[in-house]
Formats: structure tokens, C-alpha cells, sequence
């Protein structure tokens, strides 16, 4: 019996997977047959990608997640992003702000993240007080994300003030996301989370800010809760991705706070969340359901003991 390989073929279907397709054609007496097979491996998520998804005009889609188990639902339903958002300060920790939130909490969620991932690219938030004071100490901060976590990315709030931190961070080669706009680390510098940069000399700083974190390296940009028009002009004028979140459609791509839009938080309703679920109510009855089980001594049954 003889074996030959008569045929390798890779295909790509979008950035999804690559499909490997091997055939083998064995030889027998006068009998020949075809054995094949499919091999699928997943195409990784690399900031690369997202600036071929903004040259293609493909939307990119992100959300936050701060666990094992979601991150891996959301990783199998390819997710492009993952954010491991300060914003575990408020849905995880139940703080009203996200200052609270320290770098080992945050570490101890991306590492638990990062675990769960295989195809997204995962982006975690540097907290307030860990890159703001000087450039060495944000080096420092986004060193321990990407040892200890496995992270492919970090996140920081700000312009031209934390320029500095972000060249420093891009010389070790840790890919750096920017975050303009509603800044909710500045919370009390601003007051409220009204949206932001609505008067023409707040747009006009916030466009140069774009500009210089664009210049400086970043390889994409989140714009929180700002007026569309402006986000669209931001979004036309650099080359790499933007990502909106309150900010209209004309972005490259949009992220949402995925407690938010699952409907586990409740009291968080701004007009540009769209909930695509009810959990927190499902949750509930769910839970509600089974304390009458218990208490009935309907569960559990016959079936459901040894
Ligand atoms: O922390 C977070 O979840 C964020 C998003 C709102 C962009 O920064």
C-alpha cells in the first residue's frame, strides 16, 4: 500500500479561522482512495488585524469581561476585542466609581481572562494612580499586566498629559490604547458623565489629543460619549481604529460594558446602551425557582442523586 500526499490547501475566510484542508491518496492493488482531512485553527485578533478590519471599512466589535467563563462565551462567539475594563470597579466590586480598582485586582482578572481566550485580542485598563504619576511608574504598571496576565495590550485615559507614559510603555513594545472623551478616572475633575466635548474648544482639544496619541504610537483609540459628528471627524482622520462607545455609528467599531448590555445592571441606562438581555431579571427567576425546588423537596429527584 502505497501513501502519497497529493494536495494542502489553506483557505481564510475573513479573520475568523483558516481552514486546513489535507488529502492523502492511498494505493491498494488496483484500488485507490482519498482520505481527507480539516484541520481548523483559529486566526488571533492582533492589532494588525484591527487596522486591516479599518482599511476594509469592517466593523470591529468589543465588549468587557473580567472572568474565565465569560470571556470564554464571548471569545467563542468572536468577539474581536476583549476588555478587561476598570469598569470591574463598578459591575464586579460594586464601587461608584472606577478609582478603587487596583492593579492586582486588575491582574487577577485579565490573568483569568487572558486563560479563557483564543482568538480575541485582550486589552486591559491600567488603573487610576498606575501610570499617571510618571512615565517609569506606567512602564512599571503595564510590565506587570503583560507577565503576569499573558494581556496583549493596555489601556490609558488621556492625552497630551500622559504622552510621556505611552512612549515610555511603547519602548518596552506593549501596544498602547488611548481612551478620549468621557474619561471616567477624571470623574471628579469633571463632576458628572455628561457627554463630553460638545463646545467647539473642548472638540477642538480632543481632535489634537487623537492626533498626538496617534502620532505617539497607539494602535487604536476608544471616544466615549461624544457627539457623533465629532466622533465621525476623529474617526476620517486617522488611520488607526477608532472605537466608540456613545459616540454614533461612524466609528470603526463599537464596545459596550458587557454587564450593561446583558441587563445585569440595572440603574445604568444612558441613551446609547442597547440591552440585549433581561439577565438580571433571569437571573433572578431563575434563582427564585430553584429556593422553591429546595424548599418544596422537589429537588432534587430520583434521577438527580446516586
Ligand atoms: O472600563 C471600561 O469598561 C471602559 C469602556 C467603557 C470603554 O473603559
Amino acid at each position: 500500500m502505497k501513501a502519497e500526499n497529493t494536495a494542502k490547501d489553506k483557505k481564510k475566510f475573513q479573520c475568523q479561522c483558516i481552514i486546513h484542508i489535507k488529502s492523502v491518496t492511498l494505493t491498494s492493488g488496483n484500488k485507490t482512495f482519498i482520505i481527507m482531512s480539516i484541520h481548523k485553527s483559529v486566526r488571533r485578533v492582533t492589532t494588525h488585524v484591527l487596522n486591516e478590519m479599518k482599511l476594509k471599512g469592517e466593523k470591529i466589535a468589543m465588549l468587557t469581561a473580567y472572568d474565565y467563563s465569560i470571556a470564554k462565551i464571548i471569545d467563542e462567539a468572536e468577539i474581536d476585542v476583549i476588555l478587561v475594563g476598570d469598569s470591574a470597579s463598578n459591575v464586579m466590586a460594586g464601587f461608584d466609581t472606577t478609582l478603587p480598582i487596583t492593579l492586582d485586582n486588575m491582574i487577577y482578572h485579565a490573568a483569568s481572562v487572558v486563560r479563557a481566550v483564543k482568538r480575541a485580542l485582550v486589552v486591559v485598563d491600567l488603573p487610576f494612580g498606575t501610570y499617571q504619576g510618571n512615565s517609569k511608574e506606567a512602564l512599571v504598571s503595564s510590565i506587570r499586566i503583560m507577565k503576569e496576565t499573558g494581556a496583549h495590550a493596555v489601556k490609558l485615559e488621556g492625552g497630551l498629559q500622559v504622552v510621556e507614559s505611552i512612549e515610555r510603555i511603547l519602548s518596552a513594545g506593549i501596544p498602547v490604547m488611548g481612551h478620549l472623551g468621557l474619561t471616567p478616572q477624571a470623574i471628579h475633575k469633571f463632576g458628572t458623565y455628561v457627554v463630553r466635548a460638545r463646545e467647539e474648544e473642548e472638540a477642538r482639544r480632543l481632535m489634537e489629543d487623537a492626533r498626538l496619541l496617534e502620532q505617539t504610537g497607539c494602535f487604536a483609540i476608544v471616544l466615549e460619549k461624544i457627539p457623533a459628528r465629532l466622533a465621525e471627524e476623529v474617526t476620517n482622520s486617522l488611520r488607526i481604529p477608532v472605537i466608540g462607545i456613545g459616540a454614533g455609528g461612524k466609528t470603526d467599531g463599537q464596545v459596550l460594558v458587557l454587564h450593561d448590555m446583558l441587563g445585569i445592571t440595572q440603574e445604568f441606562s444612558p441613551r446609547f446602551l442597547r440591552r440585549y438581555h433581561n439577565l438580571y431579571g433571569e437571573i433572578k427567576s431563575a434563582v427564585q425557582a430553584y429556593i422553591t425546588d429546595v424548599r418544596s423537596q422537589d429537588f432534587p429527584n430520583e434521577k438527580e442523586q446516586y
